[in-house]
């Protein structure tokens, strides 16, 4: 007899926390409430936060939104206090923000203005290590699991954007002491790399043309949607991501393959 039950993914009642919550991040943030997740956005623009979370409460799903600077050790602080006051704990931390207005201005080793390398460095490798620090021990308490927005950008060696690349890769290798340092005690940590997401924010920037010639060398024949990501998110959080850790997983519809 097969059964025919709908798994229990274990993710309803469970509190999550997005850190950076624009395209990929709110995109998540919807995915994990309509799986049942108590959901607390964080971005620096509040507003915008509060803007996706009311949407979200008012598709019945439970979400809040909170104000901070990932660059800003005490804002970080504040992120993990208001979403423990407002839920009691946290089981998922999902690390996603990163300064892309800096991205765009990241070049090479000996152009770049060392303003942009500190700003990426402070936002997506520092605060990124504050935002776990912090998050760490609820989730440790709750046998959670972590998600880093990484990018296949940190093993891509590039001729541009060097300080982006070196902050996505610290991120991996804090991915990985997490998933060998709390795997023993039934936390789990992964990666995401995803391969070119049409945020609105990409949509904004990237010219029409680079996006068409792009396209064409992704196997699976386009580009990437933010849905894409946050169900591989949400599979990472469930159940069914229970053996998956320690890994930097590639969404990006075949642009790179690896054994
Ligand atoms: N979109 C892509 O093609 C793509 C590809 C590879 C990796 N990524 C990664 O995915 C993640 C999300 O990217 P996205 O495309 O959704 O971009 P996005 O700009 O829409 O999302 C990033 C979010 O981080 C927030 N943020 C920036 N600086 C912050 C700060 N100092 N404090 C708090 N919040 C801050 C922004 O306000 C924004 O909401 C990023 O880490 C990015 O590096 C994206």
């Amino acid at each position: 007899m097969v059964n025919m039950e709908t798994p229990d993914r274990g993710l309803a009642g469970k509190v999550a926390l997005i850190a950076g919550g624009g395209g990929i991040g709110g995109e998540t943030a919807r995915r994990l409430a309509a799986e049942g997740c108590k959901v607390m956005i964080g971005d620096l623009f509040a507003d915008a936060a509060e803007a996706t979370a009311k949407s979200i409460r008012e598709s019945g799903g439970i979400c809040a939104a909170h104000g901070y600077d990932q660059a800003d050790d005490a804002s970080v602080a504040s992120l993990i206090e208001a979403t423990v006051r407002e839920y009691g704990t946290i089981d998922f931390l999902l690390a996603n923000a990163a300064d892309m207005a800096a991205l765009t201005q990241d070049s090479d080793l000996l152009a770049i203005d060392l303003a942009i390398f500190d700003r990426t460095m402070a936002v997506g490798m520092r605060g990124v290590m504050m935002c776990a620090r912090l998050a760490l021990p609820h989730i440790v308490a709750n046998r959670g699991a972590l998600v880093f927005m990484s990018s296949g950008a940190a093993h891509a060696g590039e001729a541009q954007r060097f300080s982006y690349a070196m902050a996505k890769s610290a991120m991996n290798a804090l991915m990985r002491h997490i998933a060998r340092r709390w795997g023993p005690e039934g936390v789990r940590a992964n990666a995401i790399l995803p391969g070119l997401v049409l945020s609105d924010q990409v949509k904004e920037r990237m010219d029409k043309a680079v996006v068409e010639q792009m396209k064409g060398a992704i196997p699976a024949g386009r580009l990437g949607e933010t849905s894409d990501i946050a169900a591989m998110v949400a599979m990472l959080f469930s159940r069914d991501g229970e053996w998956v850790t320690g890994q930097t997983l590639s969404v990006d519809g075949g642009s790179s393959m690896r054994p």
